[in-house]
């Protein structure tokens, strides 16, 4: 989720002397909780720390590389919630004072370039944008099937992504955009969606 006023001003973010501190997933979860209190936004953000981390293990990363990936997805939006006007400024600099990661850092700001003026150099970036507002639309599919994910098919995903009154706060532009980046064919990430979001225990 962005609004159009919250250009960044920057494109360097954190500390390097501070790679590979992270926080524990009990760590984020505290911080989601009490930052958070809408339950759909709480499931879009671990449905979106979900891709990321099953896509870093799918790219053969060590554990603890997935976990930096999970955060970053986990906590993305963690400040839309209560200060929308300061997204996604806030949960940066909470980060930043905490001594974050600035890998995790950047990839959060990264998440909305034509927002939030950064532009993705990272895979970890470019994925984080790529999966954002994907997996908002393929979700709201499938609230509106009878049975949900069950047999969800990428030409049905497609479809609802050409019906602009489908899911219409979902940015179709931004999707395009960050495949494009990412590099990767659109129906790809269309299967990798469904397919790992759809039947997910989410953390
Ligand atoms: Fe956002
Ligand atoms: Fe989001």
């Amino acid at each position: 989720m962005q609004t159009p006023s919250l250009n960044l001003n920057r494109q360097e973010f954190g500390d390097p002397i501070n790679k590979d501190n992270v926080l524990t997933l009990e760590g984020a979860h505290i911080l989601l909780n009490e930052w958070v209190l809408n339950e759909r936004l709480k499931v879009h953000m671990k449905q979106v720390g979900h891709l990321m981390k099953e896509y870093a293990l799918q790219e053969g990363m060590a554990a603890f590389e997935a976990h930096k990936w999970h955060l970053a997805g986990l906590l993305h939006d963690a400040d839309w919630d209560q200060w929308p006007d300061q997204h996604c400024r806030k949960i940066i600099e909470e980060l930043e004072t905490r001594s974050i990661d600035p890998e995790i850092i950047r990839a959060i700001a990264c998440h909305g370039p034509r927002y939030f003026g950064v532009e993705p150099r990272t895979t970890m970036d470019k994925m984080l944008y790529a999966f954002d507002e994907l997996s908002g639309l393929v979700h709201a599919y499938s609230l509106m099937r009878p049975e949900g994910y069950v047999g969800m098919e990428v030409k049905g995903v497609k479809k609802r992504l050409k019906d602009k009154t489908f899911a219409a706060q979902v940015n179709r532009e931004d999707i395009e955009d960050a495949a494009q980046r990412a590099e990767i064919n659109l129906e790809d990430l269309i299967a990798f969606v469904v397919a790992k979001q759809g039947f997910a225990e989410l953390s």
